[in-house]
């Protein structure tokens, strides 16, 4: 049972989708929703909580990724999350990094029904939000419309909430997690499969999805899309998101105080000892093919190695940067 919609995800991802990325999407659109990146559960249990959890009001409603395969650790992890104030946990099934399957977890997982059953049992027991799961279609030489449906019958008797799904295979030795993302066909078929026989649990779908016509027709089978690269690539899209697909007022969009919003939460970020690197992630790339894009990313580069305050010069530096640009909405300026 949960009360937010999932129609539009952003995925978690890694070294990006920090709680100041977080901070920033939730600036253009209230409707999404998000995800962290992936946190173990060893370093919830024993690592610095404050900083890798700290969870913002302001980004409401986010899920806390959790990667681990104790069912022990894995329910400690979830607790302590639901603590921090998190609106789901989500477990991580999917990953196919070399460190990730050391520790016996993330996509190796999806050849082990069982035990990602016992997890999704003892974190139902005992956290009351949403428990999730993110996943592939399958790993290496695993029959799809053989095994796929035995695991998602398993993890659905188990009492899933929803089930996000990476529409390819993951292939666990000789390939990068950054060729994972693309070598495995996509095959959305499968993901609109599991939706015929599943019908009663949500289903998001993900992977290379890059417009609104594709979103509008994958919501003809299915509950949900989750993005990642694009949104990380082209986060204005947001807007035409909010706007288009949640039919939101364009009131929302008033992107220059979008930015002054931003830049004000940067200048309290710094005095806090946040780096201005990790501050300038989420917007280095809002001019992307757009005629200023290098003056913009110069300008951050001056803002990271400068001790000047993100409302004054970041604000600034939008202004000239949007200069000259047509965009589609005059909300954008
Ligand atoms: C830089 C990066 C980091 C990622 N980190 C995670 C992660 O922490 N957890 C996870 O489940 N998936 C992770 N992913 C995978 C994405 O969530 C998503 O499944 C994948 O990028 C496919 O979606 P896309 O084609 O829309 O990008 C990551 C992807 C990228 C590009």
């Amino acid at each position: 049972m949960h009360i937010y919609s999932h129609k539009f995800c952003v995925a978690p991802m890694m070294d990006y989708t920090d709680a100041h990325f977080r901070y920033f999407l939730r600036q253009l659109s209230k409707n999404i929703f998000l995800y962290t990146e992936m946190v173990s559960c060893d370093a919830i249990i024993h690592g610095n909580r404050e900083k890798l959890l700290k969870y913002n009001p302001a980004e409401y409603p986010t899920a806390l990724q959790i990667g681990g395969s104790s069912v022990e650790k894995m329910t400690e992890a979830a607790i302590i999350g639901e603590g921090f104030g998190y609106d789901e946990i989500n477990l991580n099934i999917g990953c196919p990094s070399p460190r990730v399957q050391k520790g016996n977890f993330g996509a190796c997982l999806m050849s082990d029904a069982s035990l990602v059953s016992k997890i999704i049992s003892a974190l139902k027991k005992r956290v009351k939000i949403p428990v999730t799961v993110k996943c592939r279609l399958g790993i290496d030489d695993q029959d799809i419309d053989k095994e796929l449906p035995v695991f998602m019958n398993a993890i659905i008797g188990s009492g899933v909430d929803l089930v996000i799904v990476h529409a390819r295979k993951a292939i666990l030795s000789g390939v990068s997690p950054k060729e994972n993302r693309t070598i495995p066909e996509l095959n959305y078929d499968a993901v609109y499969q599991i939706k015929e026989y599943a019908s009663d649990t949500e289903i998001i779908i993900n992977g290379g999805i890059n417009s609104l016509s594709e979103i509008y027709n994958h919501l003809k089978y299915i509950d949900g899309v989750m993005l990642g690269r694009k949104i990380i690539n082209d986060p204005m899209f947001l807007l035409e998101v909010d706007e288009k697909l949640f039919l939101s007022g364009r009131e929302n969009h008033n992107f220059k105080r979008i930015i002054e919003n931003y830049s004000d939460y940067a200048d309290f970020q710094t005095s806090l000892g946040t780096s201005r690197s990790q501050l300038i992630k989420p917007i280095v790339s809002l001019f992307n093919n757009k005629p200023n894009a290098k003056k913009w990313r110069r300008g951050l580069d001056n803002y990271r190695s400068n001790n000047c305050s993100a409302l004054d010069y970041i604000n600034e530096l939008y202004a000239s940067s949007v200069e000259g640009i047509e965009f589609n909405t005059d909300t954008y300026s």
